[in-house]
């Protein structure tokens, strides 16, 4: 099976044995392409939807996994019990207050886990913000960029979150900032917060003088990052 360039990314941050949990699996491509090259046993494919579950047993059935991949039907976290002994969960393709919720709604499980893999499409500034004020910590992030899209995946553990300084929740601060791709995606970011200035400027008038000031501080920070990329 080939992945999409997004989940090949989230894949290769799946440890080898680990016990998987997909929530919003959809097709399941990403337990049953893990079992396909053995990097692990065992997966749980869950999602809320019917049409998604049928895909998911479709594709598992197509590639004869139906003792190492068992999909279930229900809404995020709520399909899995302690007893399934599951170490990771991945939570893709959805929106990040969506994922914080689906963490908070079976916050007990959610803790037990050892690796949480996320990627939220929106609202990754309210990702970061809900794992670091609810005793996580975030170890790893990715880029994975495919076109035009670039695609943010943040790895989390249970720990005692340090707060970052308020930029780093849109910026992130444990990507590579090595990589090819992290070039791309911070200046990006720089592009964004140099547009939010000129409509600022633009603008104009006393109230909008604090916000500039802010948003030039953040400019400061990513042209820091930027000149200390190879
Ligand atoms: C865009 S797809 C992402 C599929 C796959 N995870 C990926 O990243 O390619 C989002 C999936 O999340 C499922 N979903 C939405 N809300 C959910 C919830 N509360 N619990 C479980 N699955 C959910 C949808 O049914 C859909 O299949």
């Amino acid at each position: 099976m080939k992945l999409t360039k997004r989940l090949e990314v989230i894949a290769d941050l799946v440890d080898r044995n680990a016990v998987l949990a997909d929530i919003g699996s959809d097709h399941g491509y990403l337990p049953v392409y893990l079992v396909e090259k053995k990097i692990i046993n065992r997966a749980i494919a869950s999602d809320v939807n019917q049409g998604p579950v049928d895909n998911a047993i479709s594709t598992v059935k197509q590639y004869k996994m139906e003792n190492e991949v068992e999909v279930r039907l229900g809404s995020g976290l709520n399909t899995l019990s302690m007893d399934d002994k599951i170490d990771t969960v991945v939570i893709a393709g959805m929106g990040g207050n969506l994922i914080s919720q689906l963490l908070e709604d079976e916050k007990e499980l959610a803790r037990s886990v050892k690796k949480l893999i996320l990627q939220p499409m929106t609202t990754k500034i309210e990702l970061r913000k809900y794992l670091l004020n609810n005793g996580y910590t975030i170890v790893e992030e990715k880029i994975a960029i495919e076109g035009e899209k670039i695609y943010e995946i943040i790895v989390a553990e249970v720990g005692e979150g340090e707060l970052w300084d308020e930029v780093y929740y849109d910026i992130g601060k444990r990507f590579d900032t090595q990589s090819e791709e992290y070039a791309t995606f911070i200046s990006e970011k720089l592009k964004k917060y140099k547009n939010i200035v000129s409509k600022i400027e633009s603008k104009g008038g006393d109230s909008s003088k604090e916000k500039l000031e802010k948003v030039k501080n953040d400019i400061r920070v990513i042209e820091e990052i930027i000149s200390h990329i190879d």
